[in-house]
């Protein structure tokens, strides 16, 4: 109860860091490692961890040997995810994903990310260097309240399956998107033309999680 309390609280404070009211189910947790080939897994990573449940459930299922990158941008909860899974490597910044991988790739990447509340070069950014991280045939499995990545993911990825969560506050779309051939070039641009990376569009749409029930979709 503590820790959902914390969640919301963290939630109010930064609503578009943070992402959702509640700390992701256990049924969310299974729908986002469904799939993942454990035995084969030599470098995991982790976007956006929060407390702690998906890692909790990476760290229980992963190789001894196999190395896990975990980004998480508070410092608050990465000091706290960093004694809970001492042989995890804790970073800030998702951004610096490409650089901390290194060249070996990794084989998959789960994400807690709220990109929808990203503003569209981030967020177009970051899934070029999750591309680009990937080695051939690297998974990916990033979670939404909407729709809304559909088409970006389509575009990057050649297959992408979607998987609908009900049991979830709220319901949430896991995406589960791979590659066969290692990436060489991102097929979308990075930013368009005038559109800084860390400035907002005004026209720019809410996710459905913070909007109103009366705003609908
Ligand atoms: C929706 S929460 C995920 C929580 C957890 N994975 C779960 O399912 O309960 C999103 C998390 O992403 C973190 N975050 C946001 N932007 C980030 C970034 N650029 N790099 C790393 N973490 C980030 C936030 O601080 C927040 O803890």
């Amino acid at each position: 109860m503590n820790d959902h309390l914390g969640y919301l609280r963290r939630f109010v404070a930064s609503p578009g860091q943070i992402g959702s009211i509640a700390p992701s189910s256990p049924f969310l947790t299974r729908a986002m490692l469904r799939g993942v080939d454990w035995g084969g897994m030599c470098t995991l990573v982790e976007l956006g961890a929060g407390t702690g449940v998906f890692t909790a459930a990476i760290e229980a299922a992963r190789l001894p040997e196999s190395r896990f990158l975990v980004f998480e941008k508070e410092a608050g909860l990465r000091t706290k995810l960093q004694s809970r899974f001492a042989t995890a490597e804790l970073h800030s910044d998702a951004a610096m994903l490409r650089e901390l991988v290194g060249d070996g790739g990794a084989d998959c990447v789960i994400s807690g990310l709220p990109f929808a509340n990203f503003r569209p070069a981030l967020r177009r950014s970051l899934l070029r260097d999750i591309r680009a991280a990937l080695r051939p045939g690297g998974i990916f499995v990033a979670f939404q309240y909407s729709l809304q990545m559909r088409g970006e993911l389509r575009g990057r990825f050649d297959e992408m399956d979607l998987e609908l969560v009900l049991r979830n506050v709220p319901p949430a779309v896991v995406y589960r998107c791979r590659n066969r051939v290692a990436p060489e070039c991102d097929p979308l641009p990075v930013a368009l033309p005038g559109e800084p990376l860390a400035a907002g569009r005004p026209d720019e749409r809410q996710p459905l999680a913070m909007r109103s029930p009366r705003q609908g979709g």
